[in-house]
């Protein structure tokens, strides 16, 4: 495994590899869409390689970025697993409300890439509660609407899926902004149940429901202060660079919008020319012009009052 430029120094004086990282941890994902979830991609592929889940349900897919994280990391790992992607896929006041569009990429990644293991279920939450099994869950995330309230009934309607050992994850435990309360449940729960939280990428909480099984994540569950400082800022760093993928991704686009721009901005500037040069014409004319010529001694007098054209 090559080692990358930003890697902590001392990786190279260590003598035994850390247990939160694998290579998995450096992938690239393949499907880099808009979404506020970039930077715990690394940490994703980690998870989903020590807990080898058949099913997952994800409440919140949006664009489908964390969802395809997902979907990827089986099909690298060659996990046989089931992923249900959850969503009305209308939006809400804190994701903002979008089109049919956002809903159709989503289904065009799935059936092109991941239709043997991926299944969209349109419409609310709690109408698709009723189809997924009690304890048959072993990676819920959760990542809806973020108001204290609406996390907490996300979490008590649906912890029942779990089943021993699963995982659930909550995305902005650490966004304090407007009515965001997922930090607040997160207080709440982190105390109750094994947990660990990242504090980047608007902080992402770990939660492990029942007896955890896998040596890394116990390890990750029960990290002192300073194995928890690096773990964060290592998979801080590794979420870096997926984030600079993507506006590194994002500016062909961007680059083809500035040049639309500029060329409106061309148009206006000779459209504002040649309307200043038809002015000047039409000015032109009436100075040569009879009447012009006739008011000639009006303007003089107004001069000498002071007052008038010259
Ligand atoms: C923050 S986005 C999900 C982001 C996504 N996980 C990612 O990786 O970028 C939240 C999504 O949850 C959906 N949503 C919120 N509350 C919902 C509910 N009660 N039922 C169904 N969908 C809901 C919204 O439509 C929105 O698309």
């Amino acid at each position: 495994m090559t080692l990358l430029d930003d890697e902590p120094a001392r990786r190279s004086t260590a003598t035994a590899a850390p247990t939160w990282l694998s290579p998995v941890s450096y992938w690239q994902p393949a499907h880099i869409v808009t979404s506020a979830w970039l930077e715990h991609a690394p940490f994703a592929f980690w998870l989903v390689d020590v807990l080898r889940p058949v099913r997952i349900v994800e409440l919140g897919t949006h664009y489908g970025f964390s969802f395809f994280v997902f979907s990827e990391a089986a099909r690298r790992l060659e996990i046989d697993l089931e992923i249900y992607a959850l969503d009305t896929w209308q939006g809400d006041d804190h994701a903002g409300h979008y089109g049919d569009d956002v809903f159709q990429s989503v289904r065009d990644v799935v059936e092109r890439e991941y239709a043997a293991t991926s299944h969209l279920m349109r419409g609310l939450f709690e109408d698709s509660r009723p189809f997924i099994l009690d304890d048959s869950v072993d990676l819920l995330h959760i990542d809806g609407r973020h108001g204290y309230d609406d996390v907490k009934q996300d979490f008590e309607q649906w912890v029942d899926t779990v089943r021993d050992g699963g995982i659930v994850l909550f995305h902005d435990v650490a966004e304090h902004d407007r009515d965001f309360g997922v930090w607040r449940l997160w207080g709440e729960l982190s105390s109750r149940y094994p947990s660990f939280e990242f504090t980047h990428g608007h902080g992402l909480g770990v939660l492990a429901v029942g007896t955890v099984r896998a040596r890394s994540l116990t390890e990750l569950f029960n990290a002192d202060e300073a194995t928890t400082a690096l773990i964060r800022s290592d998979y801080e760093q590794l979420g870096a660079r997926i984030a600079r993928q993507a506006r590194l991704e994002a500016m062909p686009a961007e680059i083809e919008s500035l040049h639309d721009r500029v060329s409106a901005l061309t148009s206006e500037l000779a459209r504002a020319r040649s309307e200043t040069d038809r002015r000047d014409e039409i000015l032109a004319e009436y100075v040569h012009s009879t009447s012009w010529r006739i008011t000639r001694p009006l303007r003089a007098v107004g001069r000498y009052l002071g007052r008038g054209p010259r």
